[in-house]
């Protein structure tokens, strides 16, 4: 059974990109799969960050998660900081990947250019990934296309760990990116990506009124300048892609049809939609409200994530410390196996 890893950073709310791109195809995906899904908190502090807030949003972000529909029966919800092996395993790769490998990295050249003083931390941020997914000798990792370049390195780290310490069976698979046709959303201005940074979200747990406040005015084909003008839905660059992810294949078939005949004007088609984005939003909306007046509960299970994270995790290191020579003082000194 193909094991799964991806992760997510407590860094604000869940947002409807997330959760196309990734967080749905998590929730299919741990019916088949061995599936460990981590809050990377490690992550969040390598940008500048506030102690309490990262708190609550690392609970927060939890709750989206369970809301969603991950069931902790089927698979691994955890905090990264609550598994200490991540930071050990990012340590023992930072030694095998190449400076340049890093440097070239696209969101780390993003992020470093917005910031005044670059921390060794952004650099090496895409180290603490593949350590967060090799630990779980992972081969599979559903994310969205903006990760593609960090698996990428995942694999240059397996590989170079692989070569030099593990010849000749390779021990840490080289994992996959696990795509969906979601890969990327548009943000509500129609250009960049939707993103926390540019606050072109949708979040998971906005009101419906308020979901509306934000389709209403969204740019839509930009040759369509009245209702009797017929549209093409290949130029709307917002409203027909999330018609493809919220609506069924006969609605679409509908928005097509009705748009390119001018039959209905934009706003109609924006009701339509809507009316979609609501229906599988309130369910979540719903469980999300019932886990935020049960804290306790909530860290509970995280709790109880992080110590079956950590029961793999340990095994790995185990591993690892052994074939680097890192147990010098506990094996035997000739290093033959008992
Ligand atoms: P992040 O919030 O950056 O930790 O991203 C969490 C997951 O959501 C990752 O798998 C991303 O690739 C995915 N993701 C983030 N933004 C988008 C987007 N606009 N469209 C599709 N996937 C996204
Ligand atoms: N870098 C990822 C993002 O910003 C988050 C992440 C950290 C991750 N570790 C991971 C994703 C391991 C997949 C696997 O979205």
């Amino acid at each position: 059974m193909p094991r799964i890893f991806s992760g997510i950073q407590p860094s604000g709310e869940l947002h409807i990109g997330n959760y196309l791109g990734a967080v749905k195809n998590w929730v299919a995906l741990q019916h088949a799969h061995e599936s460990f899904f981590c809050i990377v908190n490690y992550h969040a502090i390598t940008i500048a960050f506030a102690p309490d807030e990262l708190r609550r949003r690392t609970r927060d972000m939890a709750i989206s998660l369970l809301a969603s529909g991950l069931d902790p029966a089927k698979c691994v919800v955890f905090v990264q900081s609550d598994v200490p092996e991540h930071t050990e395993l990012a340590w023992i790769f930072n030694t095998i990947t190449p400076l340049g490998e890093l440097e070239r990295q696209v969101q780390f050249k993003d992020k470093a250019g917005r910031s005044e003083q670059v921390m060794a931390g952004l650099l090496n941020y895409p180290v603490l990934q593949a350590a967060d997914i090799l630990l779980y000798l992972a081969d599979t990792v559903p994310v969205g296309e903006d990760q593609v370049q960090h698996l990428e390195l995942s694999r240059v780290v397996a590989r170079n760990w692989n070569t030099r310490f593990s010849p000749d069976a390779p021990y840490f698979p080289e994992p996959q990116p696990k795509l969906t046709p979601t890969r990327r959303i548009a943000g509500l201005d129609g250009q960049a990506k939707m993103s926390k940074s540019i606050g072109n979200t949708i979040g998971l747990l906005e009101s419906p009124d308020a979901i509306w406040e934000k389709l209403r005015p969204v740019v839509t084909d930009p040759a369509r300048q009245r209702k009797t003008d017929a549209g093409e839905p290949e130029k709307c660059p917002v409203i027909y892609p999330l018609h493809k992810a919220f609506s069924s294949p006969e609605t679409v078939t509908q928005v097509e049809t009705n748009c390119r005949g001018a039959q209905w004007g934009c706003i109609e088609c924006k009701k339509v939609l809507h009316a979609n984005i609501a229906a599988e939003l309130v369910p979540i909306q719903t469980r999300a409200a019932e886990l935020q007046a049960k804290p306790a509960m909530v860290d509970e299970l995280l709790a109880d994530g992080g110590q079956r994270a950590r029961a793999v995790a340990r095994e790995t290191i185990a591993h690892v410390r052994d074939a680097m020579g890192l147990d010098a003082r506990t094996s035997s000194p000739s290093g033959a196996t008992a």
